[in-house]
């Protein structure tokens, strides 16, 4: 039988919609989710040492996440039972990194049939044909798929670079900036490229104490901390 393409999503485009049973009950992704930022993301395998270190550092940030109202989803092609088994193991025996008594609370996704992971472009054969890769998947509260992440099945997530990516998204938004190299809240932000001429030659001879430009095309801005915390996390 001939295999069906399917085209995995990029970024802008909207996170392709499916509905699933977890282990927090069924859910309709993305429409569940509006108006949330969500992290989907995949795992290879239930009772798996670096999937278990994974899922302890994901659920101890869940309420740091929350904060920056951004909800976790996780998938592997593991049936419900497997899961609900592996995430009991988690929190009665694991203790980890001075992580213990971990309760997993955020939906895992039983994907069985692999039609999310399909869908998602989770599976890549050339790694492995019968496991999901290490995704991550960010959608915005309309839905929107806004960046990607991919690892291999050997080599664990850091969830504090997931989460600066996270803040620095949502900063980008927010203050209609950019944001450069290993930017954090309080670093200086990047103002949006001159569009002219006209506009090079003002940035160039502007006197804004808070814009600083290394070159006409370069030239970033003071953001402090606390203004872009104020507006991305919940009170
Ligand atoms: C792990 O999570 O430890 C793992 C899963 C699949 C392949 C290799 C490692």
């Amino acid at each position: 039988m001939e295999e069906k393409i399917v085209m995995m999503p990029r970024i802008g485009d909207p996170a392709p919609e499916f509905k699933a049973t977890t282990t927090q009950g069924p859910i309709h992704f993305p429409k569940d989710y509006e108006g949330s930022w969500v992290i989907l993301f995949s795992h290879p395998a239930d009772f798996t040492p670096v999937c278990t270190s994974e899922f302890m550092t994901f659920a101890t940030m869940e309420a740091q996440f929350a904060k920056a109202n951004c909800k976790l989803v996780g998938l592997s092609v593991d049936g419900l039972f497997s899961h609900i088994a592996w995430l009991r193991t988690i929190k009665e025996k694991i203790q980890y990194k001075g992580m213990k008594d971990v309760e997993v609370k955020f939906p895992l996704i039983e994907d069985i049939t692999m039609e999310v992971a399909k869908k998602y472009g989770m599976m890549q054969p050339g790694e492995s044909a019968t496991k999901a890769v290490r995704a991550v998947f960010f959608i915005d509260p309309k839905g929107i798929v806004r960046a990607i992440v991919y690892y291999p099945l050997s080599l664990g997530r850091n969830f504090d670079e997931i989460y600066r990516a996270l803040i620095a998204m949502q900063t980008a938004d927010a203050f209609q900036c950019a944001t450069p190299a290993d930017w954090r809240p309080g670093d200086e932000v990047i103002v949006p490229p001159a569009g002219s001429c006209g506009v090079a030659k003002e940035r160039m001879q502007a006197k804004d104490p808070n814009v600083t430009c290394h070159d006409w095309f370069f030239c970033t801005k003071k953001l402090d901390k606390e203004t872009v915390l104020k507006t991305v996390l919940k009170k």
